[in-house]
């Protein structure tokens, strides 16, 4: 399975950045990398990133609501995503479960859309520094699972992405072996839950990956990619990512 790089710009992007995007299509185009590439602007961006992306790169939306559409004011369907020109969507970034009060049922519902209309689910989970701290990383992780991936929802097309919070637009990412040691878990839990099917997820890790960091975590065992937010705003940073992966021997 070729890693996932893909970038979560957050609140971040005018229409002055889509040049980013425009030279990191271009790049991949000039020399295929070994990676898919994903980059998730704001909504008022997809559109136009699509556009500029012309399929040489994926683009994805950072949340959507469950309902395809309603008197949901401020809501983004995942019809609405898609209809844009999105392939993905990150769904439980811990920032949506902190500061708008998602919990794993929203999470699943969500995930559960942007399955119905056939674009890829990014599930973030992720335990915060006082959990890590009280010894509680694992369980919160796998609890995280059980509530946040709906049943069915197991392939190579979606993805879990595992961001602690304490590492998130940190100084530096978790250890290698913090890494490791976590999506050992994650996977032994999707083995568990859904049987051989659960060999078929990527899972991510994210949390200040950077293009000095990026090569070491990629090449740690069941890391299927990367999420990442700061160092994908710049083309060059995000393309040193996305390049730090070499074809499997
Ligand atoms: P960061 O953000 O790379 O800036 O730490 C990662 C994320 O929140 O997805």
């Amino acid at each position: 399975m070729r890693p996932l790089i893909a970038g979560n710009w957050k609140m971040n992007g005018l229409s002055s950045q889509l040049g980013e995007i425009e030279a990191i299509a271009a790049s991949v185009t000039a020399t295929p990398p070994f990676t898919d590439v994903l980059i998730c602007p704001p909504s008022t961006l997809i559109a136009r990133a699509a556009q500029r992306a012309a399929g040489r790169i994926a683009i994805g939306g950072q949340d959507c609501h469950k309902e395809a559409a309603g008197a949901f004011t401020g809501g983004i369907s995942a019809e609405m995503l898609k209809d844009a020109g999105a392939s993905a969507v990150i769904v439980g970034h811990s920032e949506r479960r902190q500061h708008h009060c998602e919990t794993d049922a929203m999470v699943a519902a969500k995930a559960k859309a942007a399955w119905r209309v056939g674009i890829q689910a990014i599930i973030c989970i992720g335990e915060t520094e006082p959990q890590r701290r009280d010894g509680k990383a694992l369980s919160v992780c796998s609890d995280q699972i059980a509530g946040s991936v709906p049943e069915g929802m197991v392939s190579s097309a979606n993805a879990i992405a595992y961001e602690p919070l304490w590492a998130i637009g940190a100084e530096g990412a978790a250890t290698p072996e913090e890494i490791a040691e976590m999506l050992t878990h994650i996977r032994h839990c999707l083995v568990g839950r859904f049987g051989a099917k659960g060999k078929t997820m990527r899972i991510l890790y994210g949390g200040s990956v950077n293009p000095s960091n990026a090569r070491e975590i990629l090449a740690l065992p069941e890391v299927g990619g990367v999420l990442v937010g700061r160092s994908s705003l710049r083309a060059a940073d995000f393309e040193a990512i996305f390049r730090a992966v070499s074809p499997k021997a």
